[in-house]
């Protein structure tokens, strides 16, 4: 498959069109941003390790009957995917307090809860992504009911599987962000990436933060994160 012209340029990936109407290749970037994309920086390495840790979960989620974008590996940082209109939520499922939900509902982070929560934000630069709920959603006609409903159960079902397959590699699946994408025929199927640029993962005995969360707050040994992520994924360096 080859590259022609350049469809986009995002915070952390490039697209790029190919000779075949139904594929793109991603290109990672080691790009950075947080809130919003005023804080900006370059985490070394990290588009190689995104690229090659989201399509191995990617591939783990398929084999348990998750439609996803990925169809091949083209190098360290480029990936040949299913061209699809990405729907504009940022689908959020979390089993534990972190982040905006500490913040927003004024708890400490850490609380396990009894039963995953599942959140939607509007995916819209300009608006700061807006948190809002399924009648929103149908509102501003972002997606159908029929798809909401497909997006939450597959979501849901990604969270048991990657909860698990963390669990064993001794990371806490904290939270995290899917977003799905329409194929020309309208199936849904999980696109975009599963990184610790979109996940929080907890090492499960020392609770160390083991992600993006590590340059959102300037807490040094970003870098590694990634790399002891990369490494327990592959098995390598134990
Ligand atoms: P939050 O607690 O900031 O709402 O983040 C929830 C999860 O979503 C967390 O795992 C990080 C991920 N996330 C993204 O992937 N992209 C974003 O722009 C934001 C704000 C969060």
């Amino acid at each position: 498959m080859e590259k022609t012209t350049q469809l986009y340029e995002g915070k952390a990936k490039k697209v790029f069109a190919t000779n075949d109407p139904q594929y793109v290749i991603v290109s990672y970037k080691d790009d950075a941003t947080a809130f919003n994309g005023e804080k900006k920086g370059t985490i070394v390495g990290k588009g190689a390790i995104n690229n090659q840790m989201s399509n191995m979960l990617m591939q783990m989620l398929e084999k348990h009957g998750v439609p996803t974008h990925f169809v091949e590996q083209l190098s360290e940082r480029e990936t040949v995917v299913k061209k699809v209109t990405i729907v504009p939520l940022e689908v959020i499922v979390r089993n534990i307090s972190a982040g905006s939900f500490a913040k927003r509902y004024g708890v400490k982070e850490g609380i396990v809860f009894d039963q995953p929560t599942f959140e939607f934000s509007y995916k819209n630069d300009d608006l700061g992504d807006p948190l809002l709920n399924t009648s929103h959603a149908l509102a501003l006609k972002l997606a159908t009911a029929e798809e909401i409903d497909t997006i939450r159960t597959m979501a849901l079902k990604v969270n048991d599987l990657l909860k698990d397959y963390f669990a064993k590699l001794n990371v806490t699946l904290v939270d995290f962000k899917l977003e799905f994408g329409r194929l020309a025929d309208g199936t849904i199927v999980l696109a975009d990436e599963i990184s610790p640029d979109t996940c929080r993962f907890w090492d499960s005995t020392t609770g160390e933060k083991l992600d993006k969360d590590r340059f959102r707050r300037d807490m040094g040994g970003v870098e590694e994160a990634y790399q002891e992520m990369m490494r327990r994924l592959t098995g390598e360096g134990k």
